[in-house]
Parts: structure tokens; C-alpha cells; sequence
């Protein structure tokens, strides 16, 4: 059989040729002691483009978010956010056992929190029997409600109603790249309505590790005591950093392809059965497949992907996930689809 179609994650790729080339050659040092060069320009890079003063590069997504919500809290009260958001519902918990925050979960329309329920829940006089609300956490474009990309709107309101409360925001935009490109505007653009930014470099960038969070240059000192408690210093890293910054100057714009060919499988999956996808609600690079409308269960039916050739990640009981990136192109599209009328029709 021929390679299998990966689209269980925007992660699952290889480093492209130019990537490990600049890898190859970096010039590093020990970021420990902050002197990768390489590192350095990355930082610079990244908090430029979100309009920050600095930058700090980290391993993973989730442990530049845990970073901004200590230095954000200085580990007291809760952390607010969109219920299924990444931070509250993904990150197993570290913002309990790490950071010593507990999550006020809050109901949202496409990863968009109600905001009048977050007023609320910012006024201390409504809810004097739970610990304050210190943070509140956004996150664009939205991982578990499939890519959705938060309107500026909705950004840029709940900013206003945080500051006049002043609960900072954290900006988790792991796929802030995406958002971007959805909307046809700058990063800095949404991140400016945030206090710290974290963007993902390994997602949809398709650089082979990394993440950075962006801040006011008062916070970095702090960052930096976190990221050793957290043992997220990481040495020669200029190494994977230069990957990182050949995925910025390359990789950034054609994120739209990602997002066509996202549409078109939408379209080919919505012509087999029209419960399975609404093409309207694909954004971005993501899509969900509510197979249990089908009355399938998820994993069976990954499984039976699966030995087709086709990868998928279950979401749920009932709903499937798709990713689509640099290595999945208009050629491997109607294999995928292949896949689904046949595993539809085998009935299991
Ligand atoms: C929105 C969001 N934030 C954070 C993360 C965590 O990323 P990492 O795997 O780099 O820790 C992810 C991972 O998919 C994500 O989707």
C-alpha cells in the first residue's frame, strides 16, 4: 500500500529540506545562559510580529501557556476561559497541580466565551463564595471547536471588559498563524489584545519543535524563572530554532492552502453524507467529522480509516478529527474521500 495519508495532527510532518539545511548550519550557544544567537533572532522575530517587547522560546505550546498563567497570577484565584479551550480542557490539568489555579469554564459560541457571562464572572460582588477571577484565557484560531477563528470583534471586546476589571488576558494562539491568515490580518493585530501571546512554530508552520510566548519586557525575567522550574531551558536550541525561523519565512503564506484543501475535503465529505461536515464551519486547517450523527462509532470507523490508508484522530465517541498540512496536497484528497465511501459502506 502506498504512504499513509496522516491527518491526525498539524504536527505529523517532516522538517522541509530548507529547514534542516538551516539546521544543519545554525549558529548556537547555550540559551541556559541566554547566548544562542540563533534563539535570540527567533525571539525578536516572533514578539515583533505580535507587536510584544519580548520573546521567549519554549518546547511546547502548553508550557508557554503555563507560563503566562503564573506570571499572569502570580498562582492565586482562577483562570476564565471558553469551556473546551485548550488551557482549561487540554493541558492535563497543570493549571491545578502546577500552577495552583482552579478553571471557571464558561458556555461559548464557536470557541467565543458569552460575555456577558464573563462579565459576571468578572464581578466580584456576583460570585463572593468563588476565589477571584485572574486570568482570562482566549484561544485562536480554536482547537476543539475545529479551527473556528475568533472574530476581531470578540477579541477586541473582551480586552475592554477584562482591563476595566484589570484581569489581564492571555492570547493562546498555538494557531495564530492560521487566524491570521484567515482574516487577511496581522498577528499583531489580534495579539494586541492580550497581555502575553503564546503562537505554536511546530502546528501548521511545520517547524520540527517549539513555541514562543510573547510579553512586555518587565514579565521576561519572570518567564525565565518559570521555564527553569519548569526545566524548559533547552541549550543548543538554536538548532531547532533556525528550523523555526526558515518556517516563518516560508511556510506562513501558504497556510492558505491548508485552508483550500481543508474546504475542498469538507466538500467531498458533505457530498457523501451531509450530517458528516458543514463546510461553512471550516475556517482554517481543522475540520471535525460528527460521524455519530451517522450513528458510527468514532474509533471503529478511525480504525477501518485506517487500514484504508487513511489517519484520523478521534475526538470523541462521536466526532473524528482532520488536519491538514504541508504534506497533504489536492492529490491526496480524493483518497481520503475514497476512504469514507468505503468504510460508510462497509457498515462498520
Ligand atoms: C490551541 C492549542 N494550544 C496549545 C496547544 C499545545 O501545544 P503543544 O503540543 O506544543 O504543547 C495545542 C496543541 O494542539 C493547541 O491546539
Amino acid at each position: 500500500m502506498s504512504r499513509p495519508i496522516d491527518l491526525r495532527s498539524d504536527t505529523v510532518h517532516a522538517p522541509t529540506a530548507a529547514m534542516r539545511a538551516a539546521m544543519a548550519n545554525a549558529e548556537t550557544g547555550d540559551d541556559g545562559y541566554r547566548e544562542d544567537p540563533t534563539v535570540a533572532r527567533l525571539e525578536e522575530r516572533v514578539a515583533a510580529m505580535l507587536g510584544k517587547e519580548a520573546g521567549l522560546f519554549l518546547p511546547s505550546a502548553t508550557m508557554a501557556n503555563l507560563i503566562a498563567l503564573m506570571i499572569l497570577t502570580n498562582r492565586v484565584g482562577e483562570v476564565a476561559g471558553e469551556e473546551s479551550c485548550h488551557v482549561l480542557a487540554a493541558e492535563f490539568g497543570g493549571l491545578a497541580s502546577v500552577a495552583h489555579l482552579s478553571a471557571r469554564s464558561l458556555p461559548g459560541v464557536r470557541g467565543a466565551v458569552d460575555l456577558d457571562l464573563l462579565a459576571r464572572a468578572l464581578d466580584p460582588a456576583e460570585e463572593r463564595l468563588r476565589p477571584p477571577v485572574r486570568l482570562v484565557v482566549a484561544e485562536t484560531t480554536h482547537t476543539a471547536q475545529g479551527g473556528a477563528v475568533l472574530p476581531m470583534a470578540h477579541l477586541a471586546a473582551l480586552y475592554q471588559l477584562c482591563a476595566a476589571r484589570g484581569v489581564p488576558v492571555h492570547l493562546d494562539g498555538a494557531r495564530i498563524f492560521n487566524a491570521a491568515i484567515a482574516l487577511g490580518r496581522p498577528e499583531a493585530e489580534m495579539a494586541r489584545f492580550s497581555d502575553t501571546t503564546a503562537v505554536c512554530l511546530c502546528k501548521g508552520l511545520g517547524a520540527p519543535v517549539g513555541a514562543v510566548l510573547a510579553m512586555p519586557r518587565a514579565m521576561l525575567e519572570q518567564a525565565l524563572f518559570f521555564r527553569r522550574v519548569l526545566g524548559g531551558h533547552m541549550r543548543q536550541s538554536g538548532i531547532v530554532a533556525a528550523g523555526a525561523i526558515v518556517a516563518l519565512d516560508t511556510m506562513r503564506e501558504r497556510l492558505a492552502e491548508d485552508h483550500a484543501n481543508a474546504q475542498a475535503l469538507a466538500r467531498l465529505l458533505a457530498a457523501l453524507d451531509a450530517r458528516l461536515v458543514d463546510p461553512a464551519e471550516v475556517e482554517s486547517n481543522l475540520l471535525t467529522v460528527a460521524i455519530g450523527a451517522l450513528g458510527r462509532a468514532a474509533r471503529p470507523f478511525a480504525a477501518a480509516l485506517a487500514a484504508r490508508g487513511v489517519r484520523v484522530s478521534v475526538l470523541a465517541r462521536e466526532r473524528l478529527r482532520m488536519c491538514l498540512h504541508h504534506e497533504i496536497g489536492p492529490p491526496e484528497l480524493p483518497r481520503v474521500h475514497d476512504a469514507f465511501a468505503a468504510t460508510l459502506a462497509a457498515g462498520r
